[in-house]
């Protein structure tokens, strides 16, 4: 019980939620620097929890998969989708709401998290060896073009979120 993975993830979910307050610290002019750390440290995140976590709890749990999976990929379909476009203040907002409603999944008690590590018994040091060496993730330059804010917003709209609540 909140162990090592769990602790793990929990921190990462710190340290992003305090990179993207400082990309809004000033609401005048959003920290790049920060923006850009946010969403590499993100990316990694969500690719270790889709390609280590839920299929190794899928596979201590007899092929059944996390009762939540569904619902924790289409909230990273969203996520990554907004790491698309130039960030703006409604992308962060959309950011900081969507982050705050998916944490809980992963955190709460019967959470991914939690249910991984519950699971995993003999096999959590290389799991989280793992995570550990995961690498990180080349990030592609922000796409300026206005068509993938549609693309965006659909993938918002897939995992129940309405991007215009953040304008
Ligand atoms: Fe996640
Ligand atoms: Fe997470």
């Amino acid at each position: 019980v909140n162990g090592l993975l769990y602790r793990y993830f929990e921190q990462d979910h710190r340290r992003l939620e305090r990179l993207l307050a400082e990309a809004c610290a000033k609401p005048d002019a959003i920290n790049i620097a920060a923006f850009d750390q946010f969403r590499s440290g993100i990316l990694k995140h969500i690719g270790m929890e889709e390609k280590i976590l839920i299929p190794a709890f899928q596979r201590f749990s007899g092929g059944v998969p996390f009762p939540l999976a569904a619902k924790i990929r289409l909230d990273h379909g969203a996520i990554a989708a907004l790491m698309v476009p130039p960030p703006s203040m409604t992308i962060i907002r959309a950011l900081r709401a969507i982050l705050a409603a998916h944490n809980v999944l992963e955190e709460s008690l019967d959470g991914l998290y939690e249910a991984c590590e519950n699971s995993a018994g003999p096999e959590l040091d290389a799991i989280m060896k793992q995570v550990m060496s995961t690498p990180d993730v080349p990030v592609m330059p922000y796409n300026h073009k206005p068509e993938v804010l549609e693309a965006t917003r659909r993938a918002l709209a897939r995992a129940g979120y309405n991007f215009d609540d953040y304008l």
